[in-house]
């Protein structure tokens, strides 16, 4: 074995370039798994069934349309008659209109949209 007699000197060099690139793959690898998991949360998120209308309307309404009357935006209590469209007024909700922000499907997935429009058409009575 003519190997043997090699200097183990002389090897570092190169051992030292397979474990750079090594460990350089292995960075990535984390990096790619890190981010498929990433993923599989925000689809987590998306798929969660678990806040209700009003648990959803304390989180991203209530500041601008304080219990459902006038406040930044406009009151709510007519909202049965101004939209009395689900589609259109979920289109809404989802697009958002001048300073009101949009809600996408990871903030709010769509039964949570429907819990939200149940809860809207019920401030209005
Ligand atoms: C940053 C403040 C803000 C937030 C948060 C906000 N809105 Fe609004 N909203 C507004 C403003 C401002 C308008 C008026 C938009 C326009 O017509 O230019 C509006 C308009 C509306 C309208 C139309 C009312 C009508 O009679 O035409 C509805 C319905 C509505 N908002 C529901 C919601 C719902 C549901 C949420 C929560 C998902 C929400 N808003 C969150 C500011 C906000």
């Amino acid at each position: 074995m003519r190997l043997l007699f090699v200097n183990p000197a002389k090897l570092l060099p190169l051992l030292t370039v397979v474990l750079g690139l090594s460990a350089c793959s292995i960075g990535e690898e984390v990096k790619h798994i890190e981010e498929v998991q990433r993923a599989e949360m925000r689809q987590e998120t998306a798929r969660s069934e678990n806040l209700t209308g009003e648990q959803l309307f304390v989180r991203s309404c209530n500041t601008c349309h304080p219990g459902g009357l006038a406040g930044m935006g406009p009151s709510l209590a007519e909202i049965n008659t101004a939209i009395p469209d689900d589609a259109q007024l979920k289109a809404l909700i989802r697009k958002g209109r001048g300073n009101m922000p949009p809600q996408s499907k990871e903030t709010m997935n769509d039964p949570e949209l429907d819990n939200l429009v149940v809860y809207l058409r019920s401030l209005n009575k």
